[in-house]
């Protein structure tokens, strides 16, 4: 059973684990706005926006129906298009996207402005960023992305009386399980009720688990779902570095992350759109041990540890060895992943973090490289170097680190360390990249941060802008 809010009226209705959202939005509470395009969180046509209690406001944030799961909806506000205005009255959002021609067959319309009404409501993931970043999760086939991010420059966020909602919010109690399903609310509820079944499947955003339904038809079996552990979404900056709870989303966790190191917060930027960065979480990520996953390259080089707990049991592992082999983790029955932390990089650290995929927005590595380097007195003290996208999992290039470590740091250096890499890794070839680009880029990053250094601007898109390359 789940109980939430759907433009101010109280909803009640038994969903199954594996129930999506947006079957509940548009078969059982019959609003058809909200479109179905991909059912896997890359188009943007199913974006809704949820809502939360968070201190004397509520904090909403644009979401994708489809690959959210039902019970995710226990407890929250939920808006669609149709919470909106009517064709006689438009919100500012939809008037103006009207009035500058935003939609043309209309499909993905109401995606984009829901989207549009998270930023306009200071959602999640929208404040102080480009308008082109806020949208990035939504395509349109049709009318061209000109008029839209025009109207949603028109649209500047303004602040809004939710006391209603909020009053509301606080006063609606979340069920918290169904017949196949629990939404602990405490990290301590977790554990014990994932030591009484340590074969359940822990839920955080969804992300990559509601294409496990939607597209694979896979069966869940029983689900835990982590959205509502509160003490799992705690940020903590220190002067020794950042812990991230495991549930800490992308777009939460953003700003901290590039206060670590600016390259850190350009790779959040470049995962997915921002509906997707504002359910899925870095633990997921980080768990889901994907060799394509983005942060563990990057936090591997950067020398985070990962802090897993079993009952009342924790232990700290260097994140590295979390990734035994492709599907394959080091995380034992009945446990879960609690937090990252990433001490904070050395203000003379050498890094370099980089993302190379086909398009720039919302789309997969073909690599994704790490590089962290000391220097004293011109020579290389260290060096921790992680790649994504160049082996089953996401792996640290040991040789190459070898190779450069007590070397004077020299263009010489590099050339000679570059070899190095084909000891550490043997990529397959793919759809992405075939195996010798995979290679012969890796070693090219290694240079571009040489260059980089002696004050050459080395873009990874060096023909292209950022408009240029959206769509
Ligand atoms: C359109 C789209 C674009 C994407 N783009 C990118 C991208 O650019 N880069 C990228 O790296 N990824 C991308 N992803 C993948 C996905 O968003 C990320 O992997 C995300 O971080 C997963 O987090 P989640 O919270 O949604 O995990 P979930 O889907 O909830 O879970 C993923 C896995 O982790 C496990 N799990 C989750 N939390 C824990 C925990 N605390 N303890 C133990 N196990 C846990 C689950 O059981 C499951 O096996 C994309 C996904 C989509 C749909
Ligand atoms: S239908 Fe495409 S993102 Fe949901
Ligand atoms: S208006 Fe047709 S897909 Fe956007």
């Amino acid at each position: 059973m789940i109980r939430f809010l759907l433009d101010g009226q109280r909803h009640e209705m038994e969903v199954g684990a594996q129930e999506t959202a947006l079957h509940v939005i548009r078969e059982r509470l019959g609003r058809r706005g909200t479109k179905e395009g991909c059912g896997e969180g890359d188009c943007g046509a199913c974006t809704v926006l949820l809502g939360e209690a968070e201190g004397d406001h509520v904090a909403w944030r644009a979401v994708n129906a489809c690959i959210m799961l039902a019970p995710m909806l226990d407890g929250k506000a939920l808006a669609t298009v149709e919470s909106l205005g009517t064709p006689e009255h438009l919100s500012p959002v939809q008037a103006e996207m009207v009035a500058r021609h935003g939609s043309q067959c209309g499909f993905c319309t109401p995606g984009f402005v829901m989207s549009l009404e998270g930023r306009a409501r200071c959602g999640l993931g929208t404040v102080g960023r480009d308008v082109a970043d806020v949208l990035s999760g939504n395509l349109c086939r049709c009318t061209g992305y000109g008029p839209i991010l025009e109207s949603a420059q028109a649209c500047a966020p303004t602040p809004r009386d939710d006391s209603e909602s909020l009053a509301a919010l606080l006063s609606l109690a979340p069920i918290g399980k169904g017949a196949n399903w629990h939404a602990p609310r405490s990290s301590d509820e977790l554990a014990a009720l994932l030591l009484e079944q340590p074969e359940a499947r822990i839920v955080a955003g969804a992300t990559d688990v509601g294409l496990w339904v939607t597209k694979q038809m896979r069966d869940l079996g029983h689900v835990i779902f982590l959205g509502d552990v509160a003490d799992l979404r705690g940020i903590e900056e220190k002067a020794e570095g950042v812990t991230l709870g495991a549930g800490v989303s992308y777009s939460a966790g953003w700003d901290a992350l590039a206060r670590l190191h600016p390259d850190l917060g350009e790779l959040v930027r470049r995962i997915a759109g921002t509906p997707v960065r504002n359910a899925g979480t870095i633990g997921g990520n980080i768990a889901n041990g994907s060799p394509i996953g983005d942060m563990p390259p990057a936090l591997i080089a950067l020398g985070a540890q990962l802090t897993l707990r079993r009952g009342d049991e924790r232990r700290t592992i260097p994140l590295e060895d979390f990734f035994i082999t492709y599907g394959k983790q080091d995380r034992r029955e009945g446990e879960f992943v609690e937090s990252i932390f990433i001490p904070r990089p050395a203000s003379d650290a050498v890094i370099q973090i980089t993302k190379l995929s086909k398009r720039f927005d919302s789309d997969i590595s073909a690599v994704c490289g790490a590089i962290h380097l000391r220097l004293a007195d011109g020579i290389i003290q260290s060096a921790r170097i992680a790649f994504g996208g160049m082996a089953g999992t996401p792996k640290r290039a040991l040789a190459t680190e070898a190779a450069l470590t007590g070397q004077v740091w020299a263009e010489s250096s590099i050339e000679a360390a570059i070899p190095a890499l084909a000891l550490d890794y043997q990529p397959l070839s793919d759809v992405r990249g075939s195996s010798a680009y995979r290679l012969t880029v890796a070693g090219n990053l290694l240079r571009r941060l040489w260059l980089a250094q002696q004050g050459e601007a080395v873009s990874v898109l060096p023909h292209l802008n950022k408009e240029a390359t959206h769509g």
